[in-house]
């Protein structure tokens, strides 16, 4: 089993995880196009969704899902996203597809966050995946010069421009230890859009897809 199979194999467990008749939080990223694919199935049951991204949004209209504003919507049962890593707790770190403030808010406004991801994103501490930071232009030097401080080398990610006009730090060789108060912390910086850690907005469930099969763990 390669790495896009355990992504469909975990995209598919997830389908049970939708409350019918409700709107459907929808992430980003690779293992939730998987998701997407597999929606169209489930076309009657999903009245709308919310998405995390315009390449999310295009591809649930390709299936006819009708996507609303989040400012629409009152009510979101459930939120399902990949992760870059999570942590047996949900802490996770997200937003190596970029997409990580429209993912939070949508987290945040949703009942319950359900992971899904391979096993190769299982990690007992966060801090091995490069983490993105979304700044406002303006605070880049200054947030780089901050991400530095805090023990890690930042680099602004080449090229990308967020959905919301901002950019993306990436930062490799943080070792966060209290999640938290990391996230708490980093947010709290004036320029800092988000920060991908997922701490504030953990997973409530995750699916963990291996090639013997997909497992739950209960957060
Ligand atoms: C998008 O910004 C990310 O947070 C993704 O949810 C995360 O990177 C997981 O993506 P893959 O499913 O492609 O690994």
């Amino acid at each position: 089993m390669n790495q896009d199979d355990m992504k469909r194999a975990v995209a598919r467990a997830a389908l049970d995880e939708i409350v019918p008749g409700a709107i459907l939080g929808v992430g980003t990223g690779s293992t939730v196009n998987f998701l997407i694919e597999l929606l169209a199935q489930r076309r009657d049951d999903i009245p709308g969704a919310v998405s995390s991204s315009e390449a999310s949004t295009e591809r649930l209209k390709a299936i006819g899902i009708p996507v609303l504003e989040l400012n629409e919507v009152d009510h979101i049962p459930v939120y399902i996203d990949g992760a870059d890593e999570v942590t047996p707790q949900g802490f996770m770190t997200k937003g190596g597809g970029g997409a990580l403030t429209r993912e939070k808010i949508i987290a945040s406004a949703s009942d319950r966050f359900v992971c899904i991801v391979d096993q190769s994103k299982l990690v007992n501490q966060l801090g091995a995946f490069p983490l993105p930071v979304e700044v406002i232009p303006m605070a880049e030097a200054l947030i780089t010069r901050s991400l530095a401080k805090r023990g890690g080398t930042p680099a602004t990610r080449e090229g990308f421009i967020t959905d919301n006009g901002n950019l993306i730090i990436d930062t490799t060789g943080l070792s966060i230890e209290d999640p938290v108060a990391f996230e708490q912390s980093l947010t709290a910086e004036p320029g800092v859009v988000t920060c991908g850690t997922f701490a504030l907005t953990p997973a409530h469930r995750i699916l963990v897809a291996a090639p013997e099969g997909t497992r739950t763990i209960d957060c």
